[in-house]
């Protein structure tokens, strides 16, 4: 930082600074934070990042019904801390972490005996602030959350709509300014700094959605409960953290580690059997509509069926196998959600299934969609944890495709305690977690790594029956969603034109005409997305019989998703995006880009200098000829690809050219010498 940057922002907060000193700055003094009392005794913060005001005053507080958590405070104390550590993480994008902050905790208390402490983190990524609240009153009923985010001008942002009981929802690139409400993350460009709103550290309270009440004021709308109050607290609570990541540049927020450095260490000691891997399964067929989730002669979970996914995987390097409608139940879906979590349909013998996958060395995963039903799910949790851990199984894949009971939502205080009771009863039992249709990622994973990978926007699936999700969005979804943490986007169709139930006559997929979808992007883009859409458990999710034999199928069996590190090396936010990660000593690279072509160069110095490496280059092809898409559009066949193999060294750099809704993928595995 120059002499003048740290001038300006020294003078932006001196004010609030030489009345209070309720002022923090990051460990590099790029990112500061400022604290006021109103003449109500209503605490206020203001952020300033880069010489630039990023967060006006905004005021903060809660409201409840028994106690006033939001006027009357006095400053008790401001206590400072700080904490310079480095931790380690069983997986993750990087193994290795730095918790750098500086904080700071003002102590208010009012006329009624109230205490909250406001307490801030500055990192020189960004900052967190949360509410510590010990009061006479010995339970709470929160009806308000308000805390503002005042944004000091306009800008970009990237956001889903506020919805309290899903994700799935496609992104807007707007101003701030024509924002009326949001999901978190909240992203945003705002001059030449980037940011991204979100949660740390979500537990036993509703979720945070921003609305916006005038200009370019949010405040924050938590999801409700049933009867419209917000959440029931004990007399001494910790709200999670409210987290404004600050970047210099687009790809600064997707290497920031703010969100996992708010979050606890690991609760769980023996974490040995938490490891990342690749799987394939039954379900990709049952959103073409091809197969079906019930017994009858399109089941796809047989016991032949089984078997050879089995067999694939262990032939293919691909640790995993998850087989969707193997339990009684699936046809109560959609009317009485009542699934069976213990009883295999007849045509699933899931002894011996279990036996030979543990013979061949392959994981089996169970599957539970509950459709919602999470009164009936917590009840069988201990009868069906114990008998999958009897089978040997260590990895879960959950759903909550449906409504849940009484009107709860699925972001909810009530929900929010049904998915941390699901991973914490898991842990006992040494299962980990996929969740679908889950509570947003706030990075519980450091806390809890069992908690591997969820869903939480809208994945491959949407691709099978509706207008799908186009390589913008793809191109989006690292800088918002991401930031969160991992997501089973379940990457990886090969077969982009491919034959869904209404291509057959007579037959219907379950959710409708699906005869003119298509995968929007490349097939080398579908590779480049193991590689751009972090998580641990990274699916191939193909039918299998369309990777054997595919060349380019050679990157899955290469790729390693047990990451060491991962860097964002070049990207803007809906335009393009590269990554390069390093798993033991091979190195993968993805790239991709919108609906536009484009060359990007890329210096290979992340390798290991000294070392050669074989890159195989898996890229679109240029010269693929136009052709009728299945919509009835013109474009290029986006089947058409080409691989390369190059010896290079750290010394390189990468011309990395890509088709229109494009991509390419590398991986990098040392020549021994
Ligand atoms: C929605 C999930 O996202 C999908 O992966 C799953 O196949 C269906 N629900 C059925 O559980
Ligand atoms: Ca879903």
């Amino acid at each position: 930082m120059n002499r003048r940057t740290l001038v300006a922002i020294m003078a932006s907060l001196a004010m609030a600074a030489c009345d209070n000193d309720m002022t923090l700055l990051s460990p590099d003094s790029n990112i500061g934070t400022s604290v006021s009392i109103d003449e109500n005794g209503t605490p206020h913060y203001q952020l300033t990042a880069y010489g630039q005001e990023i967060i006006g005053t905004s005021a903060m507080g809660l409201a409840a019904l028994e106690a006033n958590l939001g006027s009357g405070f006095e400053v008790i104390k401001v206590q400072r801390g700080k904490a310079d550590m480095e931790w380690t993480q069983p997986w993750g994008e990087n193994k290795q972490m730095r918790d750098r902050h500086n904080e700071m905790a003002v102590v208010m208390k009012n006329d009624e005996g109230v205490e909250l402490t406001a307490r801030f983190r500055a990192f020189d990524d960004g900052i967190g602030f949360r509410y510590e609240y010990a009061a006479p009153v010995d339970s709470l009923t929160i009806v308000g959350d308000n805390t503002y985010f005042n944004f000091a001008q306009d800008g970009t942002s990237w956001t889903i709509g506020s919805y309290f009981s899903g994700y799935e929802l496609p992104y807007r690139e707007q101003a701030i300014s024509a924002t009326e409400n949001a999901n978190t993350p909240f992203t945003f460009q705002m001059g030449q700094v980037y940011g991204s709103i979100h949660e740390a550290a979500l537990y036993d309270f509703p979720e945070m959605n921003l609305y916006r009440q005038d200009s370019l004021d949010f405040k924050s709308e938590l999801a409700p409960r049933p009867d419209g109050t917000l959440a029931r607290t004990g007399g001494k609570f910790v709200t999670p953290w409210k987290t404004i990541q600050i970047a210099r540049d687009a790809v600064g927020l997707i290497n920031s580690s703010l969100i996992l450095n708010l979050n606890e260490p690991c609760a769980i000691e023996d974490v040995s059997w938490i490891r990342p891997q690749k799987y394939v399964g039954v379900w990709w067929g049952m959103h073409l509509g091809t197969q079906v989730w019930t017994m009858g002669p399109r089941h796809g979970a047989t016991t032949e069926n089984a078997l050879r996914h089995i067999d694939f995987a262990a032939a293919n390097n691909i640790g995993g196998v998850l087989f969707e409608g193997w339990n009684k139940g699936w046809e109560n879906w959609g009317g009485s959600q009542h699934f069976d979590y213990c009883e295999p349909y007849e045509d699933f013998d899931l002894d011996r299934i279990a036996a030979y996958a543990a013979e061949k060395g392959v994981s089996l995963w169970m599957h539970n969609e509950t459709g919602g039903s999470i009164f009936e799910y917590e009840a069988i949790l201990d009868k069906a944890f114990s008998k999958y851990q009897s089978l040997g199984v260590h990895y879960l894949k959950t759903g909550y495709a449906g409504g849940m009971p009484d009107g709860i939502r699925h972001h909810s205080q009530r929900a929010v305690q049904h998915y941390q009771k699901v991973v914490e009863k898991a842990a006992e039992y040494q299962i980990a977690i996929d969740a679908h249709e889950p509570i947003k990622e706030t990075g519980i994973r450091r806390t809890w790594p069992n908690m591997m990978t969820r869903e939480g926007a809208r994945g491959m699936e949407w691709n099978a029956w509706s207008e799908g999700n186009s390589a913008e969005y793809q191109c989006i979804l690292p800088f918002v969603r991401l930031l969160g943490g991992p997501m089973d986007y379940t990457p990886g169709v090969f077969d982009i034109y491919y034959k869904t139930a209404c291509a057959t006559p007579g037959r219907e997929a379950w959710n409708g005409d699906n005869s003119k979808t298509y995968i929007k992007t490349t097939l080398a883009r579908q590779i480049a997305n193991w590689v751009l859409i972090y998580s641990p458990l990274q699916m191939a999710c193909d039918l299998i019989e369309n990777y054997e034999g595919h060349p380019a199928f050679q990157f899955f069996r290469d790729f390693d998703p047990d990451c060491d590190w991962s860097e964002a090396l070049a990207g803007e936010i809906g335009d393009y995006l590269v990554i390069a990660r390093r798993a033991g000593d091979r190195y993968f690279l993805g790239a991709g880009t919108n609906s536009e072509a484009r060359t990007i160069s890329v210096a290979l110095d992340f390798l290991e200098p000294g070392v050669t490496y074989d890159a195989a280059i898996y890229a679109d092809d240029l010269d693929a000829p136009v052709i009728t898409q299945p919509d009835g559009s013109q474009a290029a066949d986006k089947t058409c690809y080409r691989i390369e193999h190059r010896k290079v060294t750290s010394a390189d750099t990468l011309e990395i050219a890509m088709a229109a809704d494009g991509g390419q993928a590398v991986s990098f595995i040392p020549v021994l010498q």
